[in-house]
């Protein structure tokens, strides 16, 4: 069975429909955004943003199984870099 498309949220405003596995850095260009990238393999960081209030590493993640609820992204906020 197909899954239901999921509505996403982004920081800038719009809003994009994806399903479960997709690629959050392909997924947030649909929205006109560009996350930061740095390593690509999960281990600097420069690719975090939240997802529904929980940090994720966006390189290394998929769009995940919400059982029908949507997903909403805010950039990453590090206190150490203001
Ligand atoms: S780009 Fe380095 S952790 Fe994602």
């Amino acid at each position: 069975m197909r899954s239901q498309p999921i509505e996403i949220k982004w920081p800038n405003g719009k809003t994009t429909f994806a399903c479960s596995g997709e690629d959050w850095l392909l997924e947030a260009k649909k929205a006109d955004i560009s996350i930061p990238t740095g390593c690509l393999t999960g281990s600097c960081g420069a690719c975090e943003i939240e997802v529904n209030g929980e940090v994720l590493r966006a390189c290394i993640h998929s769009i995940p199984r919400t059982n029908g609820s949507n997903l909403k992204v805010d950039f990453s906020y590090d206190p150490y870099w203001e």
